[in-house]
């Protein structure tokens, strides 16, 4: 199924996304979405649609508004967080400048709305809500992340908050958009929104973790780099919570200022993860999301065949390098 509708998504975004004039605005936007990138949300939307045994071809264009959008908010996300290198390659802000990353984000946003209404005219308006919601959803959640970079007290239940709205609404509208289309009940959206979430936090834990512990070629973006930021990830707030005195006063100097050597303050700050067993808290928090996540997927009224297709990718997902 995977190869299958990554290749009708790819299809599209080929097609589709081509450059127009000013070369300035369009170049970005072609660049992002052809550097590939897992696919994971319109995956998502298609096998939502799938798993209600609605007609598939019918979620395929807001499968990649969905992508179109979550690039979108790449290209801004990297001017927040002063990232540099994405999926291997040069950030759009970097490649090119600031401005036009705002300029071909937005410009992103909008396509993104015309992929998402090329559905069902019956479907549109509830289609668009909830693509309304997440889109809002980001922007808290985002908020949120950059102020906790100079916050000094954020608690992990206000982080997993933060992570919610930041990605795992994405996830959750994704795949609720592929079911509202696929033609499943209220029940079962809702279930199936659960189930999106709790796998977003997941998928967020892992990306936190990765931020320290990938293996640095696979990986595609700059290593430690929520460390050089003072980014408040789940896997420096359980250090905290976990520290003995010296090991609390180390990691809240280093989280102090931006403007340390990276690789001292990065080897300095793994070297109390790693006395902290923190990259092992982290997995068993995301297995507690992922089994939240089953949970919810056991109670979606279809037969157990066809979550097949989600229940993998959730599997994927834990473990992923990049
Ligand atoms: C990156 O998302 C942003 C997060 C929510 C962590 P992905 O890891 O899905 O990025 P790509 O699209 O595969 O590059
Ligand atoms: C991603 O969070 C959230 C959004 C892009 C909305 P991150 O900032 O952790 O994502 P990466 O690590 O840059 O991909
Ligand atoms: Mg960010
Ligand atoms: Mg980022
Ligand atoms: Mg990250």
């Amino acid at each position: 199924m995977n190869t299958h509708y990554l290749e009708k998504i790819q299809h599209v975004i080929q097609t589709e996304i081509v450059s127009k004039q000013p070369n300035l605005l369009y170049d970005p936007i072609v660049y992002s979405l052809s550097q590939g990138g897992k696919r994971i949300r319109p995956l998502l939307t298609l096998m939502g649609c799938e798993m209600f045994d609605g007609d598939v071809e019918k979620a395929l264009y807001p499968a990649v508004g969905v992508e179109v959008f979550h690039n979108f908010t790449l290209l801004h996300d990297d001017i927040m967080d002063r990232a540099p290198v994405r999926r291997g390659q040069p950030t759009v802000y970097k490649k090119w400048n600031e401005t036009t990353a705002i300029l071909s984000g937005d410009a992103m946003f909008a396509l993104a709305y015309s992929f998402m209404v090329r559905t069902d005219s019956s479907l549109v308006q509830r289609v668009i809500q909830t693509f309304n919601r997440m889109a809002i959803g980001v922007c808290e959640g985002q908020l949120y992340d950059i102020n906790f970079e100079t916050q000094d007290h954020v608690t992990i239940p206000e982080y997993i908050e933060m992570i919610r709205l930041k990605t795992s609404v994405l996830l959750g509208g994704a795949l609720e958009i592929g079911g509202i289309i696929g033609g499943a009940d209220d029940q079962d959206l809702e279930h199936l929104c659960a189930f999106g979430e709790n796998i977003g936090l997941a998928f967020q834990l892992q990306d936190d973790w990765l931020d320290v512990y990938s293996e640095v070629e696979k990986f595609g973006k700059v290593h430690g780099g929520d460390i050089a930021v003072n980014k408040k990830t789940f896997l420096y707030l359980k250090a905290l919570e976990l520290a003995n005195d010296e090991q609390s006063k180390q990691l809240k100097h280093y989280f102090s200022s931006t403007s340390f050597d990276v690789k001292e303050k990065f080897d300095a700050v793994l070297s109390i993860y790693n006395e902290l067993n923190i990259g092992k808290h982290t997995k068993s928090e995301m297995q507690k999301y992922q089994d939240l996540a089953m949970t919810a997927l056991s109670k979606i009224s279809v037969n157990s065949q066809s979550k097949e297709p989600l229940r993998n990718l959730a599997e994927t997902l834990l473990t992923r390098q990049n």
